[in-house]
């Protein structure tokens, strides 16, 4: 098995095929409460991120709200209590994509959330593309909540590197996005951001429409678990290991114990977020008996450097 994509392609193909053509399941909400404010002082800004791509997009849009003298809160879903989010007068949530939609760990957070009644949220995704179901997987954040009372003012998508890992990252996918982010996916962020206060500030709200893409079926099937069948390797190897718990720190479901060398296989989603941090190559993973290597790895051997916005000169 050469590559995920690969993988997929054989496991769904006959599966996919069939289902077409075919409507999306997931229904959108038609009407909303009323906006609780047009002019949001206060911003929470949530982010799911594990290699950087999606806190670059958040950090941005928090650096324009501060220039026009807003309170902002940037967070990790992980590390934040659902209980506060009725304080504030915006909130937005962000997640890269995973297997086509948004990771279970951002799901569950999100469906604990108490009652938002009236207030306005947007949701953004960043992806590894060209064709991920990105829109649906943003979608997907929206709607929850949506059915928390949130009322929907902003949704958008922002492509970069792919920061899944195959043997030689190599595959068309990453080679096409190696560039990105660009000038214009900044550009695109700066509008997101002022498209979502404009709206909020003439009273309008967008509506959750999922659009038809095939990568919908895909996003149904168990590919977690089917993945996880080809990772044939996936352990901490103690003499490499120094120790810093950089990978327990970035699990999202405290699968990994470095210190014991332990990762527990049932909790593990996959998301390959302690190969792609380890700093010194201890986290030991083969995909199909090949061997893996993580993404700063990745953009140190191909001397990649990740463009950075203008704004992040200035804002603190
Ligand atoms: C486990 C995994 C699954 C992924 N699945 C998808 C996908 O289905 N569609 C897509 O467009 N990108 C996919 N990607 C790429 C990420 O969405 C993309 O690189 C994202 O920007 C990473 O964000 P982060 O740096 O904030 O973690 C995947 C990456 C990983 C690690
Ligand atoms: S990130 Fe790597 S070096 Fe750090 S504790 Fe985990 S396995 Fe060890
Ligand atoms: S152990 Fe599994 S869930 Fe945890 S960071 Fe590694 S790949 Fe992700």
């Amino acid at each position: 098995m050469d590559s995920r994509r690969d993988f997929i392609k054989k496991s769904v193909i006959v599966g996919a095929a069939l289902c077409l053509p075919v409507s999306l399941t997931r229904e959108s909400i038609a009407a909303y409460p009323e906006l609780k404010t047009r002019d949001p002082k206060k911003v929470l800004i949530l982010c799911y991120s594990q290699t950087g791509h999606t806190k670059r997009y958040a950090r941005l849009i928090g650096c324009i709200l501060k220039d026009k003298n807003i309170d902002v809160e940037e967070r990790e879903f992980k590390e934040t209590e659902q209980s506060i989010l009725p304080k504030y007068d915006l909130i937005f949530v962000s997640s890269p994509v995973f297997y086509y939609d948004t990771p279970s760990n951002v799901v569950d957070w999100l469906e604990k959330i108490p009652a938002i009644t009236g207030t306005p949220v947007a949701s953004f995704v960043s992806f590894g593309g060209p064709e991920g179901n990105q829109h649906n997987a943003s979608c997907h954040m929206l709607k929850i909540l949506a059915q928390k009372g949130g009322v929907p003012v902003g949704r958008d998508a922002f492509r970069n590197i792919p920061t899944y890992p195959t043997p030689n990252w190599d595959i068309a996918n990453q080679k096409s996005g190696e560039h990105l982010p660009n000038a214009a996916t900044f550009e695109q962020v700066r509008r997101f951001t002022e498209d979502t206060l404009q709206r909020i500030s003439r009273g309008e709200t967008i509506s959750i429409r999922y659009e038809f893409a095939l990568r919908e079926f895909l996003s149904v099937l168990p590919l977690v678990s089917l993945n996880k069948k080809v990772i044939s390797k996936h352990a901490v190897e103690a003499q490499t290991c120094i120790r810093c718990r950089t990978c327990e720190r970035k699990c999202p479901t405290k699968a990994i114990h470095p210190l014991q060398q332990i990762v527990e296989k049932d909790k593990c989603l996959a998301c390959f977020g302690c190969l792609n941090n380890c700093p010194v190559g201890a986290v030991v993973m083969e995909y199909g008996g090949k061997p893996l290597y993580g993404f700063f790895e990745y953009l140190k051997r191909k001397n990649i450097t990740i463009m950075e916005p203008e704004e992040f000169k200035t804002c603190v």
